[in-house]
């Protein structure tokens, strides 16, 4: 991208004959860069690109301005609508992404080319009002601020026509995020915001581009950031619909256990405990209802389909919620199931080898602590037995 920019403004990078990079183009570094992220908003792209720039036009920042879209290759050619209106204005760029996806990755991606002092990121459907973005710009750029929020739950701001599940779920969202990581933003799921260049360099290298709530990481990853916000009303969608689905509900959960213990323990590894804990449970209930059901001479079978019960479930959770950006599709299922049955015998081997090992070392006294079940050995040969099969179902069974 910044070879076309240097195109366009006649100076040209110098290049070593070992193809490094050894000098680059002296560029001014405008006032505020917009990122645009976008994934088919082929209908609304022009329109808000329109709005925007009169906008920042009309309030005529000393070091201009710049507007980066960056579009995960949209079917519906988003990129292309973008980069024709880009054609004519010099401080429009796209960045059209082939391989990644993802709306926080692709913020990422923008705010690692913008140049600005302050930076903001506003969505492409028009529920972000770009007359707002001046008022965001001014507490960065003026107020020494080094975040600000749009938001929608203080002074004068609302979530407009936002369906009752919606609201249900940014509420929840909200309280837990702000329970969790004890931020004072009231809206801490809000997409919309600028950032001043020097928090987000300090920053920006330890947030996790995973699922759809990038300013949450913003907050959260620094130390104690000078927050302001200013109300807005999220408006309704000009056209199209909304991405965020169950899955990225669901990714928002793993960025907050990541956010708040994740210091600790890597959040992957909490959600596949708690998958873990599930698969148990289902399990219990099996077994306890087949042996509710049926006569004695059952019992050895349903343990058995009480266990694979466990395991499959235990499978499809994590191939949903643990290991979701490397999730098995189609037939491939079958292959990580397969593979997932061969690590968990494994697993059950190690435990029980663990388990041998510490009663031949035990006095005689012990074995009768050991032979209980969730007696302290027994507990450790588990402990060990998960965390190895954490790593080799991370390494093949999802090759992360
Ligand atoms: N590049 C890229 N890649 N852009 C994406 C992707 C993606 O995978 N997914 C979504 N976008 C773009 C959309 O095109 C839009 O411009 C913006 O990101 C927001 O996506 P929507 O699908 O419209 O999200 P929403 O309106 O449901 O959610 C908004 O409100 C939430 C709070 O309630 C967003 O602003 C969220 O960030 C915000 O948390
Ligand atoms: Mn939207």
């Amino acid at each position: 991208m910044s070879e076309r920019r240097t195109q366009r403004s006649g100076r040209t990078p110098t290049i070593a004959a070992d193809e490094q990079l050894v000098s680059l183009p002296v560029r001014a570094r405008p006032a505020v860069s917009v990122v645009v992220p976008t994934y088919n908003e082929a209908d609304n792209i022009e329109v808000v690109l329109d709005r925007l720039r009169s906008h920042l036009d009309s309030h005529q920042y000393r070091d201009g301005y710049e507007i980066v879209v960056v579009d995960d290759n949209s079917p519906d050619e988003t990129w292309r609508l973008a980069q024709h209106v880009a054609e004519h204005d010099h401080r429009i760029s796209v960045v059209r992404r082939a391989s990644d996806r993802g709306l926080a990755s692709a913020v990422l991606t923008g705010l690692s080319v913008a140049s600005g002092s302050v930076m903001v990121v506003m969505d492409a459907d028009l529920q972000h009002d770009p007359a707002v973005v001046p008022r965001l710009v001014a507490p960065v750029l003026e107020g020494g601020h080094q975040v600000c929020v749009a938001s929608r739950t203080s002074g004068g701001g609302s979530f407009g026509r936002f369906t009752r599940s919606r609201r249900l779920i940014s509420f929840t969202g909200n309280s837990v995020a702000r329970l969790l990581l004890g931020t004072h933003c009231t809206d801490p799921m809000s997409g919309f915001f600028a950032i001043s260049r020097g928090y987000y360099e300090t920053v920006a290298p330890s947030v996790n581009p995973r699922g759809f709530k990038i300013l949450l990481e913003f907050l959260a990853r620094g130390k104690n950031p000078n927050v302001t916000e200013v109300g807005y009303r999220f408006g309704e969608r000009l056209s199209g619909e909304t991405k965020l689905n169950g899955s990225v509900v669901l990714n928002y959960l793993v960025a907050l256990i990541s956010l708040s213990i994740g210091r600790v323990l890597p959040a992957t590894f909490v959600m596949y405990l708690a998958v873990g804990l599930i698969g148990l449970a289902v399990r219990a209930a099996v077994e306890q209802l087949g042996t509710a059901l049926s006569t004695s001479a059952w019992a050895s079978p349903i343990v058995l389909i009480a266990v694979e019960a466990g395991l499959v479930v235990n499978y499809l959770l994590h191939n949903r919620i643990t290991f979701e950006p490397f999730r098995h599709r189609g037939v491939h299922m079958i292959r990580g199931l397969i593979s997932f049955h061969v690590v968990s015998l494994h697993g059950l081997l190690v435990h029980a080898g663990v388990m041998a090992l510490l009663s031949s070392a035990a006095p005689s006294a012990d074995t009768e602590l050991l032979a209980t079940t969730f007696s302290p050995p027994f507990l450790l040969a588990g402990a060990l037995a998960t965390i190895g099969n954490y790593h080799i179902n991370a390494g093949t069974t999802w090759q992360t």
